[in-house]
């Protein structure tokens, strides 16, 4: 593939009608200015899927933040710019969009940050990821619509690939074996056989261990924000990521049992309680992390303090929770085993598909049981909260049954 000439396939793409909308006015402000404009990258993969879009590339062959600027004034919107990176950021409606000039990229050593220089739209094309993500739609007059697929990103989408531009791309960026395994669970993409030979490489040379920790763990967290995030995990157990980022992890038939029956359990919460809009990928990692020492990690990963006080709650408490569960035989035994604790916590316990029915009741009813205070009218202060809690005690064990 390396020795094919560069030459682009040309064919229109129909824009979404917002996108068009803004793109047209992009367009004019290159022209006025005399550059090429261009919408780039995961935009115009996700267009080509027909996946809906909130992100917006653009690139400039001239001057990305003087385009910004004008865009900006044209829609009376604030713009970011930073100069040093030669990009801009801005937000219209709910678009948040970015405008870059077109720019190569040298890696001076394995895993650093990249050196940049302005440079054509085939070099900024080409110091990208992976076929998919080097794409362009142009957004000028002439040629507006007209996809440029120098790197066949084209058919790689059709045959649900996902392939690197050249064989040192991993070494260049190991980050990149990260978001490889991220695309291809999230768009059920194979890597191609090249890129796989070239991934393998790369994590036989450990670089995994040697990049940018900062980098790698922030797009390990991406990963644990997808909807898809199982087959990422599964995808980073075939070719022993985690092994290289966690010290002394180690994949098991159980921990992946635990992982599937978690989906199980989130899919449950995810229709009974819509509105809670937990991150439930946190919950995956409290599970991943359970047999090693995981404070200092999830430190690293930038875990919100509930996610840490999670991870304590569930090492120190759960098997005893558990224990404790199992053995009750009454609602108000459940109640006062899982009283006090926090909802995700809950979920990891359901975990174990026994324990389900006694936590769902807990969930879904014991936790919200009221009673009529008005009977205890005599009493303040500590003596009512004991006198409610004994008729709460009394009333759940009279109404509900444990199955
Ligand atoms: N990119 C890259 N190498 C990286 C990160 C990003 O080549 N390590 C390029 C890709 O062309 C990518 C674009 O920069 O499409 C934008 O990056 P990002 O927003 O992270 O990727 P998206 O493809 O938009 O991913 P997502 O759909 O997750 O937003």
């Amino acid at each position: 593939k390396q020795t094919e000439p560069l030459k682009p396939s040309h064919r229109k793409v129909q824009l979404p009608k917002e996108v068009e909308e803004l793109a047209r006015v992009v367009g004019k402000i290159c022209q006025e200015l005399g550059f090429k404009g261009y919408l780039v990258g995961g935009v115009v993969r996700d267009i080509l899927m027909g996946r809906r879009i909130w992100d917006l590339d653009f690139v400039v062959e001239g001057d990305g933040i003087k385009v910004a600027e004008r865009f900006a004034q044209h829609y009376r919107v604030n713009v970011h710019p930073f100069p040093e990176f030669g990009t801009a950021h801005l937000k219209v409606g709910d678009f948040k969009i970015e405008f870059a000039t077109t720019r190569r990229e040298t890696y001076p050593h394995p895993g650093a940050y990249p050196v940049v220089e302005p440079a054509s739209l085939k070099e900024d094309l080409f110091r990208r990821d992976f076929t998919i993500n080097a794409m362009a739609i142009s957004v000028m007059e002439e040629d507006f619509g007209t996809l440029i697929d120098y790197f066949g990103g084209l058919r790689d989408l059709k045959d649900k690939l996902i392939r690197i531009l050249h064989p040192l791309s991993f070494v260049e960026d190991p980050v990149r074996i990260l978001r490889a395994l991220r695309f291809a669970g999230r768009f059920d993409f194979k890597l191609s056989k090249s890129t796989e030979k070239a991934m393998l490489n790369a994590l036989s040379m450990h670089l995994l261990k040697q990049a940018s920790r900062g980098r790698l763990l922030k797009e390990l967290t991406l990963a644990f924000r997808e909807e898809k995030l199982l087959d990422i995990l599964k995808l980073y157990r075939q070719y022993k990521v985690l092994e290289e980022l966690i010290d002394g992890f180690q994949w098991s038939q159980d921990l992946e049992l635990k992982l599937e029956k978690l989906k199980e359990v989130v899919s449950w919460h995810k229709i009974e309680f819509p509105d809670k809009k937990l991150e439930y990928g946190w919950l995956y990692l409290v599970i991943l992390l359970e047999k090693v020492k995981g404070e200092e990690f999830l430190r690293d990963m930038s875990a919100p303090a509930w996610v840490r006080e999670l991870y304590r709650t569930y090492k120190e408490q759960a098997k005893e929770v558990i224990r404790k569960l199992h053995q009750a035989k009454k609602p108000s035994e459940v109640y006062l085993t899982l009283k006090g604790f926090s909802e995700p916590f809950y979920l990891l316990l359901a975990i174990e598909e026994s324990l389900r029915p006694k936590i769902v009741l807990y969930m879904e009813k014991l936790s919200k049981l009221k009673v009529d205070v008005s009977r205890f009218s005599g009493l303040k202060g500590k003596e009512l909260g004991k006198a409610i809690e004994n008729e709460k005690l009394r009333l759940m064990d009279e109404t509900f049954t444990l199955t």
